[in-house]
């Protein structure tokens, strides 16, 4: 091109690498139509506090709509009335090269989720491997394809059992890191940890355990690390395409360092849903073919 005639080839290679290409995704979500606050099983959550459903399920419907907007497909399972919490669809189950592992419920308040989310795999034709140890699906589970060739990252110290994540190893091939998390605040590694394209997390150091940091250091030089504020504010509960970072309007530190690395920060409001203890990723879990 003329323009770039004048660019030296170097320079042109260096905008290309730290271009963000973004990936189409298939999604799955569960409407908040039934959320409440009944009980507490997160610092998070105040059973005296009102929520108002029909607001969370505006703000939820944003949340859908802007990843539609961005040209995924989303999937949605049926609420259930009982089951308050069943909009966190990512705690559901851990889908990896096209077999799900299912969830195995730590409280028994969520535990009848776990059978919603297996009818749904089963019923669409996805490999399903029922869990025997307990886990919340990709509450606790994250994966980078282009990570040391395909890399799972696990959390446990408040929900998922590390037997579990020998068991997710089992069931789907690829390497599992196991990661202590030490605050109650960040009681899941979608919490304090996110992938934001195919090779690289982000991550609040101090939800995780000593040893836990360094091994995130030693894997993940180059991640981009969060502070407490933006971990407070949910910030690290974001869905990210590669490219196109959807995450809390509230984490405005956050947008400011993932647009500083390279990414397109897409703030949406989902406020009502933080009363339960969660955010943009807790609500959607990522189906990989
Ligand atoms: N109230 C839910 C719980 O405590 C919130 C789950 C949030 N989900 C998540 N993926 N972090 O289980």
């Amino acid at each position: 091109m003329r323009l770039s005639s004048n660019i030296p080839p170097y320079l042109l290679l260096l905008s290309v690498s730290q271009h963000k290409f973004p990936r189409k995704r298939t999604y799955l979500m569960c409407s908040p139509k039934h959320f409440d606050v009944t009980y507490a099983i997160n610092p998070w959550m105040n059973p005296g506090a009102e929520v108002d459903s029909e607001l969370a399920v505006r703000q939820w419907d944003g949340l859908r709509q802007t990843l539609v907007d961005l040209g995924h497909t989303v999937h949605v399972l049926t609420p259930e009335p009982d089951l308050p919490d069943m909009v966190y669809a990512a705690n559901g189950a851990f889908v990896v090269d096209g077999t799900a592992y299912g969830a195995r419920f730590k409280h028994r308040q969520r535990v009848a989720e776990a059978a919603a989310h297996q009818a749904f795999y089963e019923s669409e034709g996805w490999r399903f491997v029922a869990p025997g140890e307990i886990n919340e699906g990709e509450g606790d589970f994250a994966y980078l394809p282009e990570a040391y060739g395909g890399l799972i990252l696990a959390g446990y110290g408040f929900r998922t059992e590390p037997a579990a994540h020998a068991e997710a190893q089992e069931a789907l091939g690829r390497p599992v890191v196991s990661l202590r998390l030490v605050d109650p605040h960040f009681y899941h590694l979608d919490t304090a940890l996110t992938v934001l394209d195919d090779r690289t997390v982000s991550y609040f150091p101090g939800a995780f355990s000593r040893s836990a940091q360094r091994v995130l250091a030693q894997l993940f030089p180059d991640a981009v690390l969060a502070d407490e504020t933006d971990a407070f504010a949910f910030g690290l509960n974001l869905v990210s395409d590669g490219r196109h970072v959807v995450l809390n309007s509230e984490a405005t530190g956050m947008a400011a360092k993932v647009e500083a690395a390279g990414y397109i920060p897409v703030p949406v409001d989902l406020a009502e849903l933080r009363k339960g203890g969660g955010s943009v990723k807790c609500c959607v879990a990522e189906l990989r073919r």
